[in-house]
């Protein structure tokens, strides 16, 4: 080899290399970027007339449909069924059918790309229960209703389209009954914790930890149950922290539990202010999207809204007391803790708070006075906030564009794959109800779309996304720590936000209630990026380290272009 050669081999990889690393912070063709001001408010799309059946319960699958599901114990829904469930006909000429409310669906499968909802076949009642999504992207159900369903374990496989795929019954049941309890995947693999529940004070396990275990009392759960407002600490909020240990939050209390060694390691301050967070208080929480620049270890929990101290005892006097405004923040790692407080455009409980790929929390659904509970809240919150953790204080919530529709106690949203939020339910009677009553069971769907979908930003919003390993070649689970490549085009480069492309990768959560239970937004390390041709670009990203992280499963990877997100891509973490 010759040295002038050996040179430029030298040279080119230098400079590649140099080539790579600033590209990886920003891509930029000297455009001048983005505006938004005063361009935020977003709108809103009506999908359907009706889903027959209320979205109390709402999840993504990875197949592109979302799961919906109501108590059963609510009579008849709005979705005639021709069959029951074990197969028995249903005639509509038998008026002793049309009144079985077995005869009726209370649980639909929304397919996202047809706009339509297909009947699913419900046993027991899932009503007021919980979910978290396995490893191999199979919703585990737990609990809810009373009576035969509250200790009941469901599992929903999703499939794609004619499949026609439905809830099965595990064989095991939990250990206590579970109304009203919250669930989180843990780092171990496709291990769920289920807390709490109705004068239940206790965790489990599914699967069990060890064959024989039964369920482990929480001294916690009986500290913060306030016996005269209906416990007032149920739905608790739970958030796994990056060390595998679980956060949970129950009224005003908080506390660190070692999962592994069923240990309370740590007590968090109370956060400041009165009133309550939890059911049927039903304020709502989120973590905060974990960083790659902090390894994922700064881990930030935010909790808004709630109801009034007696606002249960006064809403069944018929007087609505005016909810929360307050919002805390608080990191949970290292060892200083303290509640930041702030307060949003209007008291609010009732509500959903989703992480969009921006990274900023959307704030919709819900009321400003009364509680949970049928007939208890009043003045639905008909616009959404937008709020942008990385702002000034004072200056990070925007309010959206306002819907016509109601969607308080029953009501559920979701982020969808394309970048909308699907909205659906609402429901504040024990049954059906439709007229005479100041807030009609709600049927209607509804997307919000957000303002990065506008046509003005079309250019800008990354597309044609795939994803493949290191090395080329289609797919099937990135393992912890490796690398994978992320291929998208770009028209034109966002020059806002530091000209940055960001990537992310974000766990879709159970809703319901307000809660939006392991729901959790990854900021990747992006470690190489180039322009391959034209306007395609190639990003080498590597997946997070560890399942404490981000527990094994499906997530949505989105590229974000000076603030205006891609479609996702599903994407699998797994162990090697
Ligand atoms: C996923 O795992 C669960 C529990 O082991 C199992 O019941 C289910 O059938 C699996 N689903 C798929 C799609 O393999
Ligand atoms: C709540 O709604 C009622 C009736 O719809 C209205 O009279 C009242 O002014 C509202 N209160 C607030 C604080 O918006
Ligand atoms: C990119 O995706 C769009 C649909 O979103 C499709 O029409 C187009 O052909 C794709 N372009 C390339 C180059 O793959």
């Amino acid at each position: 080899m010759t040295y002038e050669k050996m040179f430029f081999i030298f040279f080119t990889k230098t400079m590649i290399t140099i080539f790579f690393f600033l590209l990886c912070l920003g891509v930029s063709d000297g455009t001048r970027g983005i505006s938004y001001e005063g361009r935020r408010e977003g709108k809103w799309q009506f999908l359907l007339k009706s889903t027959g059946v209320v979205s109390m319960h709402m999840a993504l699958t990875y197949k592109n449909t979302v799961i919906m599901f109501d108590q059963t114990g609510g009579g008849p829904s709005r979705y005639l069924l021709r069959k029951r469930f074990g197969g028995r006909r249903c005639s509509t000429r038998s008026r002793k059918d049309v009144v079985d409310s077995t005869c009726y669906a209370h649980s639909v499968e929304y397919d996202i790309r047809d706009n339509r909802v297909r009947p699913l076949w419900l046993d027991t009642d899932p009503w007021c229960s919980s979910g978290s999504f396995l490893s191999n992207g199979t919703l585990l159900q737990t609990g809810g209703g009373y009576g035969k369903g509250a200790k009941r374990v469901r599992f929903y496989r999703p499939c794609r389209k004619n499949q026609q795929c439905d809830w099965k019954q595990s064989k095991n049941d939990l250990t206590d009954e579970r109304w009203y309890a919250s669930t989180q995947t843990l780092s171990d693999d496709d291990r769920v914790i289920v807390v709490g529940g109705r004068t239940v004070f206790t965790y489990e396990f599914v699967p069990k930890m060890s064959h024989g275990e039964k369920s482990y009392n929480l001294p916690f759960l009986h500290q913060t149950n306030d016996k005269y407002a209906k416990g007032n600490n149920l739905y608790p909020f739970l958030h796994l922290s990056s060390d595998g240990n679980l956060f949970i939050f129950a009224n005003r209390d908080s506390i660190l539990l070692n999962p592994r060694q069923n240990k309370v390691i740590k007590t968090f301050p109370r956060i400041p202010g009165h009133g309550s967070r939890n059911y049927p208080s039903s304020g709502s929480s989120v973590l905060l999207p974990l960083d790659h620049r902090y390894n994922f270890q700064k881990v930030e929990v935010m909790v808004c809204g709630g109801a009034a101290t007696g606002a249960l005892r006064s809403a069944g006097k018929g007087k609505f007391i005016q909810g929360l405004r307050s919002c805390g923040r608080m990191v949970i790692t290292g060892n200083k803790h303290k509640w930041d407080m702030e307060y949003m455009p209007q008291p609010r409980l009732l509500h959903n708070m989703l992480i969009l790929p921006t990274n900023d929390i959307l704030i919709i659904n819900g009321a400003t006075h009364g509680c949970a509970g049928y007939n208890n809240a009043r003045n639905a919150s008909l616009e959404p906030y937008l709020y942008n953790p990385n702002k000034r204080l004072g200056t990070r919530f925007t309010i959206l564009k306002s819907t016509k529709i109601a969607r308080m106690y029953h009501s559920s949203a979701t982020l969808l794959p394309d970048g909308r939020v699907l909205i659906g339910g609402g429901n504040p009677h024990g049954r059906y109800t439709f007229h005479k009553v100041a807030y009609p069971t709600e049927l209607r769907l509804q997307a919000f779309i957000p303002y990065y979908m506008n046509k003005r930003y079309h250019n800008f919003r990354p597309r044609n996304l795939t994803i493949e390993s290191y090395g080329g070649g289609k797919i099937y689970g990135i393992v912890y720590e490796r690398e994978f490549v992320v291929r998208f085009m770009v028209v034109k480069f966002g020059s806002i936000n530091n000209n940055k492309i960001e990537f992310s990768a974000y766990a879709p959560p159970f809703t319901t209630h307000g809660l939006s239970m392991n729901q959790r937004m990854l900021k990747l390390r992006c470690k190489r990026m180039m322009k391959i041709s034209g306007e395609w670009v190639s990003a080498v990203l590597e997946a997070p380290p560890s399942p404490h992280v981000a527990p094994a499963g499906y997530y949505l990877i989105t590229v974000v272009n000076g603030g205006i997100p891609s479609m996702s891509e599903w994407i699998q973490f797994r162990h090697a």
